[in-house]
């Protein structure tokens, strides 16, 4: 089976790389990990990868005069290892045009609120605050405006009367494992029958 050699950027915990790296281990899934990046060199997401036997790559973004030529690397590691997908899964950096342009329409995201709603930092206090009742994730893809691209998948829970913003997080990250492999899955079975038609 083909399968779409996909990257995922990291910067922390590393829960939802975790869930699409076993998502992937099943043998009908139609993407394959190859590496995972981490521009934290302490993310502790790089040994869960590593137990389960993906190659990891530290790219310490301080260790770059500029963004610019931290993005030129992570460009050239991703062409170099023919990557044909990116999910960005607790990656902390924003992407500049450029490299938004390059890799468009093959770079996803997940954000921790139903988009349109809630851009940026903070998502979960910001939906109690605002006396919201669902609150959820979405994974979607990236363009050059924050957390604005397309939306791919969304997943919703209740807000609960006694929520904070940790609780309402802890829980719905639990969606956000199952939303992230069901996203990539979606996206690269398009991408697989795009190129069957070609
Ligand atoms: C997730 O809540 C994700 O939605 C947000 O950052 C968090 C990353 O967590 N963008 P993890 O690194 O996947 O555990």
């Amino acid at each position: 089976m083909h399968k779409i050699k996909t990257a995922v950027l990291i910067s922390g915990r590393g829960s939802n790389m975790l869930a699409i790296l076993k998502a992937a281990q099943d043998n009908e899934y139609p993407a394959v990990v190859e590496v995972v990046i981490s521009n934290r060199p302490l993310a502790k997401g790089l040994e869960k990868a590593e137990d389960l036997g993906i190659k990891t790559l530290i790219l310490d973004h301080k260790a770059y005069k500029s963004k610019s030529e931290f993005e030129k690397d992570l460009d050239e590691i991703l062409k170099n290892l023919r990557i044909q997908l990116i999910c960005c899964a607790g990656f902390m950096r924003i992407l500049s045009p450029w490299f938004v342009n390059r890799w468009k329409g093959k770079l996803l995201n997940i954000h921790p609120s139903l988009l349109p709603k809630y851009k940026g930092l903070n998502t979960h206090k910001r939906a109690i605050n605002s006396g919201d009742i669902i609150h959820g994730c979405s994974v979607h893809f990236i363009n050059s405006e924050l957390d604005s691209g397309k939306v791919i998948l969304q997943k919703r829970i209740k807000i609960l009367e006694d929520d904070t913003p940790q609780t309402l997080s802890e829980r719905l990250l639990v969606k956000e494992l199952e939303a992230y492999p069901q996203a990539l899955k979606i996206v690269a079975d398009e991408l697989i029958s795009s190129k069957k038609t070609i």
